[in-house]
């Protein structure tokens, strides 16, 4: 990567671990280090580590870990270059002319300028006599001017050639366009415009870029939408419509609904914190990026059967990030669109009081599960009871438990003490299951089988933990690396991923530059930087670091002499011998 080693310099200087994460993370001091709830993924309790000291993050539950810019490209979703660039916009500096404009970040820009220049095309469109017909449509689902500004709708002409060749006039190549998704190849290689005939969505994110478009036929052609293909710049599991309004106006609590028109009626009507997923279902990223930005998510989906089964799909997403959940139903099996144009002027005012009335998501879930039973009969309330005690156990507040035993108790006339006897089985059931798995994962994690990255390790063992204490060791005491480098080549690393992180790390130790996790991080992927991470957590700084170095190497020596299996099976007596000499000598 071309960005100079000083300008890395600088700008670690100036992006404290702890400072940057904190925008993100509320971390409080535990012994040397700061400790909070990870961002990247569910938990409860704390395991989010991050050391000022060494300039690294570890998470000991989802073995998230790297340096500051690992960080910033996970939590934002960015590659190296535009990691560095956000850093360095946060720190106030300006990334060298030069580097702006290299290879993937160069084409980024350029999908974001053929974006923006697209979605200025497409609105024009609606003001032409072509798209007259795209403008009728909106008015005739009751946009308002001013709604239609705001989000900034459109309309591509049906030609195939317009905007394509509108966008080569303003100097975009094909293949831009094509890269932005915003064109396809025909089978000589030209690119024709990918949206045809249809209402123009622009998707925008959380920086003001279009990233996307969602385009909607105005008859009943299926498919009903297109969206744009994942690109450079867009991932439709990472993003939200509508996210950048609703953000500033979550006041605590966001809106989910399932379609981009739902959101823009909602947003219409004054709930300007609504959002919608992009055409799939939501994922766990969404749901991490949903919990940045509120306390509470109403979940308010079609009625329809596929609607609900959203919802519960949704709802198991959400559950395990702690945000309070509220399940909104529109009455009459209406979507939110529907039912606010239903009411006219009363429109608002009425999702506002089933806004007000929703109950939250083990309320829903109860709900749905009794509309299965008849529970005057006493086989089906015994069964309809089980089913509940087990939803009522996947809550982990003992209180909240107790206030549903109560109601369903109330309601069904039994003992509250039957059913607390039931749910305190399943919850016995739950711990027992989390304990095993915990435990599964210590053992896969000492045993490294499961070790992805180095997937060398597990028939490797010795020699691997030895090469990581080593790497461990090199990182803490920049002294010692000069010594140990000098004098010992990467062959002699037995694993290929901890030869590689050995190499990084020797080239800039002989080229006399620093060596800390922010200074390799260019030369590695997040998964590979989150391994470095759990590698230096894994191993305290030792107090005579020459002697311990050396004593590694020595495993390294040890290891290297020994046969694989494969070598006996083929070794002849000769060689077989010579090893047990080896072998004997060492004992001595
Ligand atoms: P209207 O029918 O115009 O009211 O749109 P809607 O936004 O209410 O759409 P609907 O409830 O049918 O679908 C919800 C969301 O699913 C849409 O906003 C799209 O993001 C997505 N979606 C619907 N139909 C399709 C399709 O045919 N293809 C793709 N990729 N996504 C779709
Ligand atoms: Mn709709």
């Amino acid at each position: 990567m071309a960005i100079p080693d000083e300008f890395i310099q600088e700008l670690k200087a100036r992006s404290d671990i702890v400072d940057v994460v904190s925008s993100y993370v509320n971390l409080k001091k535990s012994g040397r280090n700061m400790l909070g709830i990870c961002p990247f993924h569910n938990e409860k309790t704390a395991s989010f580590n991050v050391s000022r000291e060494n300039g690294f993050f570890y998470c000991f539950g989802c073995h998230a870990g790297g340096d500051v810019i690992t960080f910033i490209k996970k939590i934002e979703n960015l590659d190296y270059v535009d990691a560095i660039k956000f850093l360095a916009q946060r720190a106030g500096m300006t990334i060298p002319e030069e580097n702006r404009n290299e290879g993937l970040s160069r084409l980024k820009n350029r999908i974001y300028e053929a974006n923006r220049e697209a979605a200025r095309f497409y609105h024009k469109q609606l003001y032409t006599p072509q798209g007259q017909k795209a403008l009728d449509y909106l008015r005739k689902r009751q946009l308002s001017e001013k709604t239609i500004i705001h989000f900034g709708l459109g309309y591509s002409p049906p030609s195939r050639f317009e905007l394509v060749n509108y966008l080569k006039s303003k100097g975009f190549s094909g293949t831009e366009l094509i890269a932005a998704n915003l064109a396809n190849e025909s089978r000589n290689g030209k690119p024709f415009d990918r949206f045809s005939d249809r209402v123009m969505f622009p998707i925008i994110d959380l920086r003001g870029n279009v990233i996307a478009f969602g385009g909607r036929i105005m008859s009943d052609i299926k498919p009903k939408y297109l969206n744009t293909s994942d690109t450079p710049v867009f991932s439709k599991s990472h993003n939200l419509f509508a996210l950048q309004f609703a953000k500033n106006k979550a006041n605590g609590q966001l809106i989910l609904v399932e379609g981009y028109m739902d959101v823009i009626a909602l947003h219409q009507a004054g709930f300007e914190n609504a959002i919608a997923t992009l055409g799939t279902s939501l994922t766990q990223e969404q749901a991490l990026i949903i919990k940045r930005y509120c306390d509470e998510v109403v979940i308010c989906y079609d009625a329809d059967e596929a609607g609900q089964k959203a919802t519960a799909r949704a709802i198991s997403i959400l559950r395990p990030t702690g945000l309070n959940i509220k399940v909104l139903t529109v009455p009459d099996g209406k979507d939110p669109d529907e039912y606010i144009k239903s009411h006219g002027e009363q429109g608002s005012t009425r999702f506002r009081m089933l806004l007000e009335k929703c109950g939250n998501d083990v309320e829903y879930r109860l709900q749905k599960l009794r509309m299965n039973y008849n529970t005057d009969i006493t086989q089906q309330r015994v069964e309809f009871l089980t089913e509940s005690a087990k939803i009522i156990a996947s809550l982990d507040n003992s209180i909240e438990q107790d206030i549903y035993i109560s109601s369903l108790a109330q309601g069904l006339n039994v003992e509250k003490n039957a059913i607390r006897q039931q749910v305190s089985r399943y919850n016995r059931q739950n711990t027992r299951q989390a304990a095993k798995k915990e435990q599964r994962e210590i053992h896969n994690s000492i045993s490294a089988i499961n070790d992805k990255i180095n997937t060398e390790k597990s028939y490797n063992l010795r020699a691997a933990n030895a090469e990581e204490a080593l790497i461990a060791l090199l990182i803490f005491n920049p002294d010692t690396a000069n010594t140990i480098c000098s004098k010992t080549p990467p062959e002699k690393f037995i694993t290929s991923f901890n030869r590689k992180v050995y190499d990084v790390i020797r080239t800039r130790v002989l080229e006399g530059k620093d060596i800390s996790l922010t200074d390799i991080s260019g030369e590695f992927s997040n998964d590979e930087m989150s391994q470095i991470a759990k590698i230096l957590v894994a191993h305290p700084r030792e107090n005579d670091s020459l002697r311990a170095a050396e004593e590694y190497l020595t495993v390294l020596d040890e290891e290297a002499n020994k046969l694989t299996p494969e070598q006996i099976a083929q070794a002849d007596t000769q060689t077989l011998m010579e090893q047990l000499r080896k072998m004997k000598e060492k004992k001595k």
